[in-house]
């Protein structure tokens, strides 16, 4: 069977850095931890910088790190000014930024304008405020359904299970009204249409942008617009928090006026000197929605979802490339290419066999049939060998390039994902992705995460076998071949590249495409795969020579 139906995408040579970087997710709680209380922080990201840089990366995302009650990670903000005390100061920020310049590194950081945390001082404002007074309009507040209001106004469902409504208690101790959440009922959903949350916002920006960051990584950006009035979900039993894809908007989902808001934050990133640029998460499907953020005059980038959600089979992903390069070049968007990350089971375990569940944000637990690592770590320097090989921008999440499996067998006492508790351990949830990282195999119980050993979430034992110590210098480790492919990225501008499909390795035994003089051929297959003559760049098959064959799950690079 030959997959037909292709485009090509030319070459875009000397654009903008955010067109073809690569930007490095660091997960601030489990990178790197300096005073050894157990929780990663900013100086440990400082000493740690010189291993990105020897990677080969271009940015960092930084996830939340802003003050938080860690309801969700940090994904529940009380004060967007201001650093947790968990990961350190405003100083200590102030240092890791000016590091990572030093070491050319650029720095996004992670922006949460959906919703605050319930211990934001604006929302405490709302509680102690009467209904309808401007305390309460920065929030969705409403009156209850049923008698004496004792129902939520409407009906939908929270992203991490339950309700989306949780009802307030007034100061006489009389039920009162319900505030919408589309999270944990600890994030209330900010009222975007309220002039006064949007300027708020585009000061926050600027309070960041003066302090030098290349920009920002916007979460859940196509759920802040919310339908006139807050009408019921037309379709809560299918599609449960979510939508459909193909299907009309879901009134809390992509809504037309979330646009002008990113217009103006492009304006105000386009005013400071410097390349700033911001990637939305937008989870909006099919692409040739998605490209509608990305525009020229609204977001840089948003994540690839459909790439990063497809099944890893010939068929699905020649269709997901070709939806890619369709929709991003209708708008001259770069296309973002991504495998893994802190919402997600880790691609070197997701692609060794059945999760068990139905979706990968939901995890692995110990009562699921567990992956075969071997296989799966196979799989995944096979892809991401393959990714790398695209033209455009590529997310890594930090682990990733040690091959890092999911912790799988963590047990419920030590999960903190708000899913577990709201689903009664039902959603084991994401904390599998999140263990910290094994730096020196057997430095404290951690791997040299810290030296006293302790850990927000513990490593499971085979984890020093991945430690960096063990990969650095390493032939044929994962680390070195990330660092490889990496090298040769940037040597032979990869990222700006071209695309277009080699017609030989179209089908169900393999993948293959040209960017530039570079050939990337993917052997789907179960038998070994013959390759066109050329020489060998990289590999993820160790010692692939010139005239060998290429082993099934494996990815090779050729010049031509
Ligand atoms: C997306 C983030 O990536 C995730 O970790 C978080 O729980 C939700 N947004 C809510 O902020």
């Amino acid at each position: 069977m030959q997959l037909t139906g292709a485009p090509t995408h030319a070459a875009n040579y000397g654009s903008q850095w955010w067109r073809s970087a690569i930007i490095y997710q660091v997960y601030p709680r489990s990178f790197a931890d300096s005073n050894g209380d157990g929780m990663g922080d900013l100086p440990g990201i400082t000493a740690r910088m010189d291993s990105l840089a020897a990677l080969g990366i271009d940015a960092i995302w930084l996830s939340p790190f802003m003050s938080s009650p860690q309801k969700d990670a940090g994904y529940d903000v009380s004060d967007y000014r201001d650093v947790d005390p968990l990961f350190g100061t405003l100083a200590d920020f102030d240092d890791m930024v000016a590091r990572a310049h030093e070491l050319g590194i650029r720095v996004l950081v992670d922006l949460v304008p959906n919703h605050t945390s319930d211990q934001h001082a604006w929302f405490q404002a709302a509680l102690a405020a009467p209904e309808g007074s401007p305390e309460r309009a920065f929030y969705h507040f409403m009156d209850g359904r049923g008698e004496g209001g004792s129902l939520p106004p409407n009906n939908w469902v929270s992203m991490f299970g339950g309700p989306a409504w949780t009802r307030v208690t007034n100061p006489d101790d009389t039920p009162g009204q319900w505030y919408c959440h589309l999270f944990d009922s600890s994030q209330p959903d900010l009222n975007w249409e309220n002039p006064a949350v949007q300027l708020a916002f585009e000061e926050i920006l600027r309070f960041w942008l003066d302090r030098g960051v290349d920009g920002f990584r916007v979460d859940q950006p196509h759920a802040m617009g919310k339908a006139a009035g807050l009408p019921d979900h037309p379709d809560v039993e299918r599609a449960g928090a979510g939508f459909i894809e193909g299907e009309p908007s879901p009134p809390m989902w992509f809504q037309e006026s979330v646009h002008p808001i990113f217009r103006r934050w492009r304006e105000i990133l386009d005013s400071y000197d410097g390349e700033r640029a911001m990637c939305g998460e937008a989870y909006v499907l099919p692409l040739s929605f998605m490209a509608l953020w990305v525009r020229p005059d609204e977001f840089h980038q948003t994540f690839n979802f459909r790439y990063l959600d497809s099944e890893w089979k010939p068929e699905i992903l020649f269709r997901s490339i070709n939806e890619s390069f369709e929709a991003f070049d209708s708008v001259g968007a770069p296309s973002t290419w991504v495998l893994s990350n802190h919402d997600i089971i880790r691609h070197a375990s997701r692609m060794g066999g059945v999760t068990g569940r139905p979706t990968a944000s939901d995890g692995i637990g110990p009562n699921d049939p567990q992956p075969d690592r071997e296989l799966g770590l196979r799989r995944a320097r096979g892809a991401t060998l393959f990714t790398l090989g695209l033209p455009g921008s590529t997310y890594l999440y930090q682990g990733e390039e040690l091959g890092l499996p999911e912790h799988t067998t963590l047990e419920g006492k030590y999960r903190q994902d708000p899913t577990f508790a709201r689903t009664g351990g039902a959603r084991v949830g994401r904390d599998g992705c999140r263990v910290p990282l094994p730096w020196e195999a057997g430095v404290g119980a951690a791997n040299g995460f810290n030296e006293t050993g302790l850990a927000w979430l513990p490593q499971p034992e085979l984890y020093a076998e991945y430690s960096r110590d063990q990969q650095e210098g390493v032939a044929g480790s994962t680390l070195e071949l990330y660092k490889q492919a990496l090298a040769l990225r940037k040597s032979l501008r990869i990222g700006e590249g071209s695309f277009a499909w080699l017609p030989q390795f179209t089908n169900e035994r393999a993948l293959g495409y040209r960017n530039g003089d570079v050939l990337v051929i993917h052997n789907f297959g179960t038998d070994a795969l013959p390759l066109p003559q050329g020489k060998i760049l990289v590999a993820s098959q160790n010692g692939l020579a010139e005239g060998q064959l290429l082993d099934p799950d494996q990815t090779v690079w050729i010049a031509i």
